[in-house]
């Protein structure tokens, strides 16, 4: 059983916006604020009830708003901070939350912390960042190259565990402690309801760990000096981690530990790849052992997991595990069906609801993401141009960061200008007013499972039993709360007869329209039953 507080949580159903690739008010080819809230509507219609929002803080935009150079202010391509007071009251006038992206591990370089850093060692900032006179070690950045940079005006190095322009916070100092926690008191004075932490297994660091240091001496000191304060105790916070063990998750999310609610865990996120650039052919089934497992392990030590599929760093779940082709629809709806209906919290990425896919460009200047051009470059030394374009065609963020498809037209409905980010290769034929009329509508299934889940509390902190052995193709498992029980069946790739071992009534929910429970599955369907 969850503690109070965790169970209320997971009445949530998070919505994640990427805001530049959401919807352009303004004409510029950007999504902005304004769109945004042009869209709460649409948000809210789907069943979702929070809205987490990748950073909308003031940017150069190396990494699209990762790099921040002032955390108090909002990008000027997204609108004003009069723009992000009228988000916030459109929001809780609608009953939703709102969720800010908080980058606590690097500032942009172009942030004022970081310009009087780099002025020399007997300044204000000086201990802001990391600085050494040699590298401390070899460690490589994350976006390619290595991971410490040499500045003539300091004379020193400085690390940067991102791209160059993203210097790493030196969370060793006090003052950068303080920094970040009167950052948190700004946007929750101002109505942030949670925060989603970025690279949050980053901010102390072990420098001798060859993992980027992740995980270092001071971890969860720090994390508790952040969240384990009495102000914020009420907020939601999830933080982006590398969590490989349930120990590990443990403490960063255990109930009395006074540092996060939950955590996103990425293991069951390598499905369908051998690494971030090459497939690997894959089953249904990886996924469900995976999750299984992170379910009954969570389940017994109390903590609140993450339901979720897709975000913006990654590659769209039902192109690398599902039929993206002629069984998109039923693959976007089984995956969502053996996913939402577990234990957690759902977080649902753009686009995800109309079954988008990942997309596939002939050209490598379509590119933008500052992660899939430093590793091209680096493939090229290994590759030639066409492999290396079929891997970031596979692996690149940028497949989950195309501007939402609102409709089939030239720019989607997206904008009136030059987009951004080349449209979708796909959007003619995946966008919203296509799915929406069309009889097999990814979003309306979406909505369906979202009321099932919100509208049954058996579906928040209901016991969960595996009914499906290890060897079988599909997935059966069974939510029970008192004398109320249901049950998810979800076939994968091969169709073929399942029998359900309980007695059920009529399909509750489900995606090409079974009435029983017994008989004969197609290819990834699924339903949903009462026990009866
Ligand atoms: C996280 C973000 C990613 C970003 C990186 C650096 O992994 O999700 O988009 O590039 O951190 O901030
Ligand atoms: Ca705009």
């Amino acid at each position: 059983m969850l503690c109070d507080r965790y169970r209320d949580f997971t009445r949530l159903v998070v919505y994640q916006i990427y805001p530049r690739s959401f919807m352009d008010s303004n004409g510029d080819g950007i999504g902005d604020l304004q769109g945004i809230i042009s869209k709460l509507d649409y948000i809210k219609g789907l069943g979702a009830n929070a809205v987490w929002l990748c950073p909308c803080f003031k940017s150069p935009n190396d990494d699209n708003g990762y790099d921040i150079s002032d955390y108090r202010d909002i990008m000027d391509e997204f609108g004003t901070m009069a723009d992000m007071d009228q988000l916030i009251e459109e929001l809780h006038s609608r009953g939703m939350k709102l969720i800010l992206d908080l980058v606590p591990n690097h500032s942009s370089t172009s942030h004022r912390w970081f310009r009087e850093s780099r002025k020399g060692r007997d300044n204000p900032y000086s201990n802001y960042y990391v600085w050494a006179d040699k590298p401390l070690n070899d460690w490589k950045a994350a976006f390619g190259g290595s991971a410490w940079e040499y500045d003539e005006m300091r004379g020193q190095y400085y690390l940067h565990s991102f791209a160059v322009s993203q210097a790493d916070l030196n969370w060793d100092e006090p003052a950068v402690r303080q920094e970040m926690i009167d950052i948190i008191d700004f946007w929750v004075n101002k109505g942030a309801d949670g925060f989603r932490i970025d690279v949050v297994d980053s901010i102390s660091k072990d420098y001798s760990n060859p993992n980027r240091g992740k995980f270092g001496p001071h971890l969860h000191e720090y994390i508790r000096t952040l969240f384990g304060r009495e102000e914020v105790s009420h907020i939601f916070t999830v933080g982006e981690s590398n969590v490989k063990d349930i120990e590990e998750l443990v403490r960063h999310c255990g109930a009395d530990r006074g540092e996060l609610t939950s955590l996103f865990v990425f293991d069951h996120m390598d499905v369908g790849r051998s690494d971030k650039f090459t497939p690997k052919e894959d089953s249904l089934k990886s996924l469900r052992d995976i999750l299984v497992y992170w379910q009954q392990e969570t389940d017994r030590n109390e903590i609140l997991y993450t339901l979720f599929t897709d975000n913006h760093d990654q590659p769209a779940m039902i192109s690398r595990i599902g039929n993206d082709s002629e069984l998109r629809y039923e693959s976007a709806t089984d995956i969502a069906t053996m996913m939402y209906l577990l234990k957690g919290v759902p977080f649902i990425y753009q686009g995800q609801e109309i079954g988008q896919t990942s997309a596939h460009f002939d050209d490598i200047n379509d590119f933008d993401d500052v992660e899939s051009l430093g590793h091209y470059k680096e493939m090229l030394e290994r590759m030639s141009p066409e492999e290396a374009l079929e891997k970031v065609n596979f692996g690149s963020r940028d497949n989950a960061r195309h501007p939402m498809p609102w409709d089939g037209s030239e720019k989607c409905g997206f904008t009136e200008g030059e987009p951004w980010l080349a449209m979708h290769s796909r959007s003619a034929e995946i966008n919203v007013e296509k799915d929406l009329s069309s009889d097999k509508s990814v979003y309306r299934f979406y909505q369906k499972l979202l009321a099932l889940r919100t509208g049954n509390d058996v579906f928040l902190d209901g016991d969960l039993d595996v009914l499906s052995a290890a060897e079988d193709d599909h997935f059966i498992y069974t939510r029970t709360l008192g004398d109320e029980k249901w049950v998810v069946v979800c076939n994968f790739e091969k169709e073929q007869d399942i029998r359900v071992p309980l007695e059920c009534g009529k399909a509750m929910l489900s995606n090409l329209g079974r009435e029983d429970a017994d008989g004969t599955y197609l290819p990834y369907e699924c339903a949903v039953f009462r026990a009866v």
